[in-house]
């Protein structure tokens, strides 16, 4: 039977039929146009309208719109359905799902080192430092001989290098002092500066010890400094760290480049009466500083008679773990994302 000899109501049983059973995309647009398109079922109808009575016209319009209407929705209805048996199928035969949530998109986060790094520098910068950047790789005159420690020095010992060249002209820095040597070349005084970075030590690894650590460095060189000054600037430098006043006090220390050189302590932070991180003794070791020694600053091209300075040189590593309660030194640039994952 042809779509022409059956009345309105079987002609949409049979499109919705016909509809619900096409085998796929193509089979449904064919049918789309048989029956929506231009010369198909609907538009006989339509066009079959001015031969009917005209009591019977507007009853037939409105049934052809209707047909068309139903018809139009179970079109659309298919092609979803058709859409996805496809991923079924896809899913099927390769395994792959997408419909499947995608995997949550991971955000990162600064590591403990940059973020207490740019804090620093974001407080030296507004107690009127600059930032300094100085080279990994540093020459053996600026890492040692003009911090005044020539090749037979002692101090040397304790600061097991990794040397870049047979001739040993090139080293890594195993400290951030080197920049004050560069900072002095640079910078005219007065001046002052921080320079943080990474240094370099040939050590066996423990808790406490890494090759590679970071140090922010500091030097202020200018008319008349004085320990006075120096104590100032670290108990500006606590305050704004700690968001409240800390005491210091100072022990002497032996430091080439210094004279007279100190270790400095902190009150610690975090107690009045003694805990694990002061080892009960309610004092922490900050940083070792002191007066630059008049060979380094003539080594540096400034006159010691005319100007002088105090330096300090800030372990960044140490300060980290203290501020986020990091036993081992080994974490941190271990790239284990158990670790990094808490910052
Ligand atoms: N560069 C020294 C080290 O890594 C630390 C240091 C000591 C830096 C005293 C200073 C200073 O600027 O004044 O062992």
């Amino acid at each position: 039977m042809t779509s022409n000899e059956l009345n309105p109501e079987e002609l949409k049983a049979q499109g919705l039929q016909r509809a619900a059973s096409a085998a796929n995309e193509s089979e449904l647009k064919a049918l789309e146009r048989e029956y929506l398109g231009k010369g198909g079922v609907i538009q006989g109808l339509l066009s079959a309208i001015p031969t009917l009575e005209p009591s019977e016209r507007g009853a037939a319009g409105k049934q052809a719109n209707m047909l068309k209407g139903a018809l139009s929705v179970a079109f659309e209805a298919r092609s979803a359905e058709l859409a996805l048996e496809a991923v079924e199928g896809e899913r099927l035969a390769t395994g792959f799902d997408a419909t499947m949530p995608a995997p949550g998109v991971e955000r990162g986060s600064l590591h403990p080192i940059t973020q207490v790094t740019r804090e620093l520098e974001d407080l030296f910068h507004s107690m009127g430092y600059t930032i300094l950047d100085g080279p990994e790789v540093e020459t053996d005159h600026n890492n040692f001989e003009a911090l005044n420690i020539p090749a037979d020095h002692p101090a040397r010992d304790s600061q097991d290098t990794f040397y870049c060249n047979k001739e040993g002209s090139l080293v890594l820095r195993t400290h951030t002092s080197p920049v004050q040597v560069r900072a002095m070349k640079h910078l005219k005084p007065p001046f002052r500066a921080v320079a943080p970075g990474k240094v370099f030590r040939q050590e066996s690894t423990d808790a406490s010890h890494e090759h590679t650590f970071h140090q922010m460095e500091g030097l202020v060189v200018g008319k008349d400094i004085s320990v006075g000054h120096l104590i100032g600037a670290m108990k500006t430098l606590l305050a704004g760290i700690f968001g409240k006043e800390i005491e210091v006090r100072l022990r002497p220390g032996y430091f080439p480049f210094v004279e007279p050189g100190f270790e400095l302590d902190a009150r610690c932070p975090f107690c009045t009466e003694g805990c694990s991180v002061c080892k009960r003794t309610t004092w922490i070791e900050l940083l070792p500083c002191g007066l630059v020694h008049p060979s380094v600053l003539r080594a540096g091209g400034i006159d010691p008679e005319e100007w002088s300075g105090f330096a300090f040189g800030l372990g960044l590593s140490r300060l980290v773990m203290l501020r986020f309660g990091i036993d081992d030194v080994r974490h941190l640039l271990s790239g284990d994302l158990r670790f990094l994952e808490q910052f």
